[in-house]
């Protein structure tokens, strides 16, 4: 029951109406038997700094940050996580009796959906599909995990190859180019790993793909699509069809939530695998297979 004393946290965005964290974030109060609800803003890009200044008065306690003001926000935040310093944009700010800090969970969210699957990035060559803001979350992740090469591919091949030199002098990944579409299928067939960062195959437009129909996966690849809705992108299609282990977004959704979770309860909060399924079948419940 939302009492006086009922922690206050959110979500700022516009639009704001489809996200699916008030959905994640109340089931996870629940879990965690915690005394707290959590709500979407509607903020205008104008009134950004009008919605910041109020939290403390408000006693909001940490809010989620989402387009278009991932970047905008690190300017209100006084303490900002390595990763927030590095990538410019927060996804978590976290309100203390003083401070407001950022964090960025989208990386860690990416990670901790590999699973057992982590492994096999160390050394494994990898095609990335994508240079926006999400491409670059998963690139400083792939630096992590140490893999042989990262090859990434984008439509505007300027912003493939400046995302490159990024990971290069920021995130240490040295073994790192961009290709050309001419390329893309050679590099598809020597990696056996697959990311598709671009928001290409997203619902509404889930006939499109960004790659060729004829793209040379096979049963030796792992395919993973950020995209969550449709659960099943055009893009995962054509990869299952040849034999590949495929992943969608909904992992990294949540694991990316439970990370700002984390981070404003200062707890260390687990997911068994029976509530990970759990809650994966209230989220798809939201969304188109
Ligand atoms: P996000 O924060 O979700 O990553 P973004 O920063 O706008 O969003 O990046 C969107 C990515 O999807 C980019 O890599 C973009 O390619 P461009 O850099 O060429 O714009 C890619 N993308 C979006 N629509 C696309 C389309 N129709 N075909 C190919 N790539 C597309």
């Amino acid at each position: 029951m939302i009492k006086a004393t009922t922690d206050i946290f959110g979500i700022i965005g516009d639009p704001i109406e489809h996200s699916l964290s008030p959905i994640l974030q109340n089931w996870f109060f629940q879990q965690f038997a915690l005394d707290a609800v959590y709500v979407a803003f509607h903020v205008y890009p104008k009134e950004l700094k009008n919605a910041i200044s109020g939290l403390h008065s408000m006693n909001i306690k940490g809010l989620n940050v989402t387009l278009p003001h991932k970047a905008g926000v690190v300017d209100y935040c006084g303490i900002r996580s390595r990763e927030v310093e590095l990538l410019n944009v927060a996804n978590t700010l976290s309100l203390s009796e003083t401070e407001l800090s950022a964090h960025v969970t989208d990386s860690h969210g990416f990670k901790k959906s590999l699973g057992q699957k982590r492994v096999e990035f160390k050394n494994s060559d990898i095609c990335m599909l994508g240079a926006g803001g999400a491409a670059r979350s998963i690139l400083f992740a792939l630096a992590e995990l140490e893999p042989a090469g990262v090859f990434v591919y984008n439509r505007t091949r300027e912003k493939a190859e400046q995302l490159v030199q990024e990971g290069r002098k920021s995130f240490g990944l040295l073994n790192a180019r961009s290709i050309s579409k001419s390329e893309l299928n050679d590099v598809i067939h020597s990696c056996r790993i697959v990311i598709n960062t671009t928001s290409v195959g997203m619902y509404p437009n889930i006939h499109d793909c960004p790659v060729d129909e004829n793209a040379p996966f096979s049963d030796g690849h792992f395919v993973y699509d950020l995209i969550y809705n449709p659960l099943t992108t055009r893009f995962l299609r054509i990869a299952k069809e040849k034999g590949a282990a495929v992943q969608n977004g909904l992992d990294m959704l949540i694991f990316q939530g439970l990370e700002s979770l984390r981070i404003w309860k200062q707890a260390d909060l687990q997911l068994n695998s029976k509530h990970l399924t759990e809650c994966r079948s209230l989220l798809e419940t939201q969304l188109y297979e």
